[in-house]
């Protein structure tokens, strides 16, 4: 029985990966590297030491979609796949919905197509648009401030009402706070397109030298220190997370939504400093005005999670920073030594 991870070539989905063979399952993989790199798939395997089939498929055909499950003994789905940046959402609103709304329709109508009723779903707790306290319960009131946050929703719900039809599906809704960090080994990390729109990448190209200095939106927010606070979470952590739903929903039938955060939060100037202390590297910032959208304090109540699938994180904004530091100086430019992909006939299926 195989475990299918949709977008597990993405930053979140290949640590997953190296956590799911780690742990002995068979898993397999399809990406159509939208966001992401070839190289990550030999990544994982140097990691782990497992091998896995990778399908390099877009999600919204159904036609080859069907063809994976007609040629796996699949069993549950981690379901990554998805467009994520905010900031572009805005600007692209129907490539958003079409993408994330349709690609997760056609994965479930594929999965009740072939029986399958075991799903792990990445949602975000942008979902909880400006909190109305912190920390953030899964009962906190909803209302995404973007596109982008509204897909997140509008699926939630999709899959709501998918368990209200069928009450057999089995499905856990992960809403994951502000995941940073990479693989202990170095190599596999975030590798964002162009300049990060997210601050632990851009804090990290600027102590390696790619970017000249770091802007600080905002420091005027009622925070210690002026600066907005995050719930930063090891990715490593995070995937772990993905193996307690995984055993929740192989085990069990039902529909819940767990925040997957620390329940700690860091202010900006606090992760900046963190960072500092561990590169040794000078990380020069100016303070601009606040980005608009942004909520001052967003941090989790990560106690359901901790109750329900036996999860808690572990490690710290240190060791986040470290990791981090230990990818981006093995890696300056990401997973450059990629190959190109022409064609997705050029690579249907490899086993890695
Ligand atoms: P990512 O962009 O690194 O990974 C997503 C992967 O999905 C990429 O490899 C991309 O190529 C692939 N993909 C996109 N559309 C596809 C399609 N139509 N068919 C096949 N593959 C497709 O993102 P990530 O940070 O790993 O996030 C994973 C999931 O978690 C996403 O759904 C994202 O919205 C959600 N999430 C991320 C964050 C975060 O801060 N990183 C926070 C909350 C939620
Ligand atoms: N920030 C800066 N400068 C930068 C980038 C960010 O000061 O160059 C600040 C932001 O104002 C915020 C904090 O750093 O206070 C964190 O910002 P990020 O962009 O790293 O993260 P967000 O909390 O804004 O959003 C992220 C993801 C969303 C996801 C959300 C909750 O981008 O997709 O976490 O999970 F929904």
């Amino acid at each position: 029985m195989a475990i299918l991870i949709t977008g597990g070539a993405g930053y979140i989905g290949s640590h997953t990966c190296v956590e799911l063979l780690n742990a002995g399952y068979e898993i397999v993989v399809l990406d159509n590297f939208i966001n992401s790199k070839p190289e990550v798939i030999k990544r994982i395997t140097e990691i782990s030491g497992g091998t896995f089939k990778f399908y390099y498929n877009d999600l919204l055909d159904k036609s080859r979609l069907e063809e994976i499950f007609l040629e796996n003994n699949i069993e549950a789905v981690i379901h990554f796949a998805g467009l994520k940046a905010v900031g572009e959402s805005v600007y692209i609103p129907l490539q958003y919905y079409h993408t994330n709304i349709l690609s997760t329709l056609v994965l479930c109508e594929t999965m009740k197509k072939y029986n399958v009723k075991k799903l792990v779903f990445s949602s975000s707790a942008t979902v909880y648009g400006v909190p109305e306290r912190c920390p953030i319960s899964e009962n906190s009131h909803l209302g995404a401030l973007n596109p982008y946050g509204r897909t997140k929703l509008m699926i939630e719900e999709i899959l709501k009402d998918l368990h209200v039809s069928d009450t057999d599906w089995s499905i856990s809704i992960l809403r994951y706070f502000n995941p940073i960090g990479a693989h202990e080994s170095g190599l596999i990390g975030e590798d964002p397109h162009g300049v990060p729109n997210n601050l632990m990448p851009y804090i990290s190209q600027v102590a390696i030298g790619k970017l000249k200095e770091l802007n600080v939106f905002g420091n005027e927010y009622p925070t210690t220190d002026g600066t907005g606070v995050r719930d930063y979470i090891h990715v490593v952590d995070l995937a772990l997370g993905h193996l307690s739903a995984l055993e929740k929903v192989t085990n069990s039938t039902g529909i819940d939504v767990y925040n997957l955060g620390t329940g700690k939060g860091y202010s900006v100037l606090e992760l900046i400093s963190a960072f500092e202390t561990v590169s040794g590297k000078k990380i020069p910032y100016k303070i601009v005005d606040p980005r608009p959208g942004d909520v001052a304090v967003c941090y989790s109540d990560p106690e359901k999670a901790k109750e329900s699938l036996g999860w808690i994180s572990k490690k710290g904004i240190n060791e986040m920073c470290e990791d981090t530091w230990r990818w981006q100086s093995k890696n300056p430019n990401g997973y450059e030594k990629s190959f190109e992909v022409e064609s997705p006939h050029l690579l249907p299926v490899r086993v890695f």
